[in-house]
């Protein structure tokens, strides 16, 4: 057997994922993410943009200061104030990186940077050296790569190679690349440049032509060496190339393909489903790897093969990449200690012992409704644990909801204002339109509703429904969750949270401010 490269998973979901409108994640959210993608081995974790907020500084701090095994990296433009305030989030990480990246391309130079050429290869050295005063870990990115010109990207490309970069990306920032012809410019890349052993050239996809993985293959059939990718393909406009997706397939093709990663597959639908609660993004059931429909077959053929024979229709087991391995795990006679290791095991720990106790009670609260507990349901209780520890401007108290045939629906909700009760009814089209009616009326939020989902955490009508609520309000966007057996009592607490995280940034911007 030939001796394959390893090929560097660079998952980019923290930062070009969050990228996609209304996929905007807290800092501890993007902890539990990041601690899931440590688990499945990923090599570098890019955390964020750290000049781009507060927030985003404090979440890349917040990754670096937990995550061991994997890099951690965070996004720079090739400016002195974004790589000192990369340089200083990666800080307390064990490996660090600084991405640094500017436009090559004709159009983005001349109409966005109105910059010549040779200041942008001037300002892109400058950025390396500096970068390289941070940590010896320096990536490049030539920002619409697959549009920029040969020659000029050659002599970029060598000049930071030789100030310190020791990754190249080539970034298909708008999605245009065909796979024969990106593919073949890593190859013509890495031949014409003099000293390209020196770094490891990287991809960097969007799907907005749907290629981003195929493009993404090619350029590792050509020379790539690392990829960079998204849980669920998430990301700017059409997303970036799905990580899953590159995994199986180099896992799938070993035959054809030249590298080899490094991932423990069996978290990948796990933490698919984890970014999919957190971002409120539902994961299409035909999606390949992670969409639900994804190893269902339907025909009879195909079942009557599979039956006889699994890999007449099956090219990957579903159960090696995490499907089906939620086993009954816990009961209501289970105790805190068989709890708490569950959901150690699930990669949840607790800051102190009244967050798992706050756990604990939960659990049992579902075990009374539902005998049959997941670990999706474990996932989505602390989901839910966590979204309703922040300090709350909203919280739900009682509510009743009335639905009769040929009445309309009505819902009488309690909700404590900084611990003030009060309460309103409202009838609505359906059950969760008088809820949501009901909270407005009493709130006067004057946001408007992005996205309203519900998804089934496990199988059976006594699963947890699982509830993204997402709201705008003067331009900020914020995604509410909420869990519980009973899918208006969850709909009632996603839209309250997401009435808490608005108000949570209102409080930022303005430190007088009270409520929305
Ligand atoms: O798509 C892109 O060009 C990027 C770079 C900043 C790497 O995300
Ligand atoms: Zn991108």
């Amino acid at each position: 057997m030939t001796q394959k490269d390893k090929l560097v998973i660079f998952d980019t979901t923290l930062r070009d994922g969050e990228q996609s409108p209304g996929a905007s994640m807290t800092r501890d959210e993007k902890v539990r993410i990041a601690k899931m993608l440590e688990k499945m081995h990923v090599d570098v974790i890019e955390a964020g943009f750290a000049i781009a907020s507060q927030g985003d500084f404090e979440s890349v701090r917040a990754v670096a200061e937990v995550i061991k095994d994997s890099t951690v990296c965070s996004l720079a433009r090739a400016i002195k104030g974004d790589i000192e305030r990369a340089g200083e989030a990666i800080k307390p990480a064990n490996s660090g990186r600084i991405h640094t990246f500017i436009a090559t391309s004709p159009i983005h130079m001349k109409y966005k940077l109105q910059m010549e050429p040779p200041k942008v290869l001037e300002q892109a050295v400058a950025a390396i050296k500096l970068a390289r005063q941070f940590t010896d870990d320096v990536e490049f990115s030539l920002e619409d790569a697959s549009r920029s010109e040969f020659d000029f990207m050659c002599r970029i490309i060598e000049s930071v190679i030789d100030a310190g970069a020791r990754t190249i990306n080539l970034p298909d920032t708008v999605g245009y690349g065909e796979p024969g012809e990106y593919g073949f410019l890593f190859r013509r890349l890495i031949e014409a440049i003099p000293n390209s052993d020196k770094a490891i050239f990287s991809t960097h996809c969007h799907n907005d032509l749907g290629l981003a993985v195929a493009n993404s293959l090619s350029a590792v059939m050509h020379g790539a060496r690392q990829v960079e990718c998204t849980i669920n393909g998430l990301g700017e406009r059409a997303g970036n190339a799905a990580l899953e997706e590159i995994v199986m397939a180099v896992k799938t093709r070993k035959d054809l393909m030249p590298v080899e990663t490094c991932i423990d597959i069996s978290h990948i639908v796990p933490t698919s489903r984890l970014v999919s609660s957190i971002t409120g993004f539902p994961v299409q059931p035909n999606k390949a790897i992670v969409g639900a429909n994804a190893f269902a077959h339907e025909s009879g053929i195909h079942q009557d093969g599979i039956l006889k024979h699994r890999e007449t229709y099956e090219i990957m087991r579903a159960e090696d990449v995490g499907w089906n391995t939620n086993k009954l795990v816990l009961g209501k006679h289970s105790g805190r200690a068989a709890v708490k290791a569950r959901f150690e095991a699930l990669g949840i720990s607790f800051v102190d012992n009244d967050a798992l106790n706050a756990a604990f009670v939960k659990f049992k609260d579902l075990a009374d409704k539902k005998h049959e507990i997941f670990d999706e349901d474990l996932q989505a209780l602390v989901s839910d644990t966590q979204a309703h520890s922040l300090v709350d401007v909203y919280e739900l108290g009682e509510m009743e909801v009335v639905c009769k045939t040929g009445q309309s629906p009505r819902a009488k909700v309690e909700v404590k204002i900084r611990g003030k009760s009060v309460s309103a009814d409202a009838i609505g089209s359906g059950p969760v339109d008088a809820t949501f009616k009901a909270i407005e009326s009493l709130v006067n939020s004057h946001s408007h509703l992005q996205l309203y989902s519900v998804n089934a955490i496990t199988q059976g009508t006594d699963s947890l429904g699982d509830v993204t609520v997402r709201l705008e309000h003067d331009g900020q966007i914020v995604n509410g969750v909420g869990a519980d057996t009973d899918i208006v009592t969850a709909s009632a607490k996603a839209y309250l949270h997401a009435l808490n995280l608005l108000s949570a940034h209102a409080a930022k911007a303005h430190p007088q401010h009270d409520g929305i």
